[in-house]
């Protein structure tokens, strides 16, 4: 099947040559100028890179493993996302955020260097997920297929020239993972890695409680790493996305929890599209010291 399209949500802009929704300009403003609080957790990614993963593990950490207080909403409205005004909400979640009592989590797919001051200027606490990049392709593409919002991908070899050209809402993940990675030197970022959060979830839910300055018991540790695993959360409809309305998520096209394993770039891209892949990475990266897993 193919999506129903909403034309009026596809329009696109840019800021700073960054594309993003059409929807976010004319809040731009409030946006930018957004008043962050000094406890106020941010997590930053590019899109598809485990952002509902990280704030269901997110949102268990601050209620000290209480599955119940995790379930209270749909994670789409659980938190709010920065910069977005979704089709069925009423408020933009800016607004939304304001409105929170504190400490607040969240989320946003803002590329560093468009962040509010306000967040550098509070010395909030960010955590930042990246993925490798094939992965975060394909999944960007099944995402376009079944969200209403997003361009019609069209096909894989069509998305995948998008993507690398950076072409793509929030732009270039190279740029994205780059300037993230480099803000973590002068800010408060704990910089994660998908891979390594489902190689060993337990071992990065510790960085994060560390982050945090937080302990928690190893039995609560071990509820979180099951609450949060793929699994549980694709059977979880406050955590599956289900919940959301099917004119905007169709699932019956693509399941938000779609596979949640690396490396299933392999099951999509021909050999050609790998080796131009790999070469575009390595002219994108050179001379950074940001390394993603050996079969990125
Ligand atoms: P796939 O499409 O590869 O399955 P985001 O939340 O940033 O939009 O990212 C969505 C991606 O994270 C999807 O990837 C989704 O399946 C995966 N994901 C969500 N929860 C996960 C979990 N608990 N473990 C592993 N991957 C997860």
């Amino acid at each position: 099947p193919t999506m129903e399209k909403e034309p009026e949500l596809l329009n696109i802009w840019e800021v700073d040559e960054v594309p993003l929704p059409e929807l976010t300009k004319e809040l731009w403003d409030q946006i930018y100028n957004f008043q962050a609080k000094p406890d106020d957790l941010i997590l930053a990614t590019y899109p598809k890179s485990g952002t509902h993963w990280m704030q269901e593990i997110l949102d268990m950490i601050q209620n000290d493993g209480d599955v119940e207080k995790c379930k209270t909403d749909h994670s789409l409205h659980r938190h709010p996302f920065l910069e977005l005004k979704f089709p069925h909400k009423e408020k933009p979640d800016w607004v939304i955020a304001l409105e929170m009592s504190s400490p607040r989590l969240i989320k946003t797919h803002l590329p560093s260097h468009l962040i509010p001051p306000s967040i550098w200027k509070e010395n909030c606490k960010i955590v930042y997920v990246a993925r490798n990049p094939k992965d975060c392709l394909v999944s960007y593409y099944h995402f376009h297929r079944m969200a209403s919002y997003l361009p019609d991908p069209q096909n894989l070899e069509e998305f995948y020239e998008k993507f690398v050209l950076g072409k793509v809402l929030y732009g270039s993940w190279f740029d994205h993972v780059k300037g993230w990675w480099a803000a973590k030197d002068t800010h408060q970022i704990l910089y994660l890695f998908y891979e390594d959060i489902k190689k060993n979830p337990k071992h990065e839910i510790h960085k994060v409680l560390e982050f945090f300055e937080k302990t928690l018991s190893e039995d609560i540790i071990n509820q979180i790493v099951h609450h949060t695993s793929f699994d549980v959360m694709k059977d979880n409809p406050m955590a599956n996305h289900t919940g959301i309305p099917s004119h905007i998520f169709n699932h019956s096209i693509s399941n938000f929890m779609r596979k949640g394993m690396p490396g299933d770039w392999k099951n999509h891209f021909t050999v050609a599209m790998n080796e131009n892949f790999d070469k575009h990475y390595e002219k994108k990266m050179a001379g950074s010291t940001l390394n993603f897993c050996p079969d990125i």
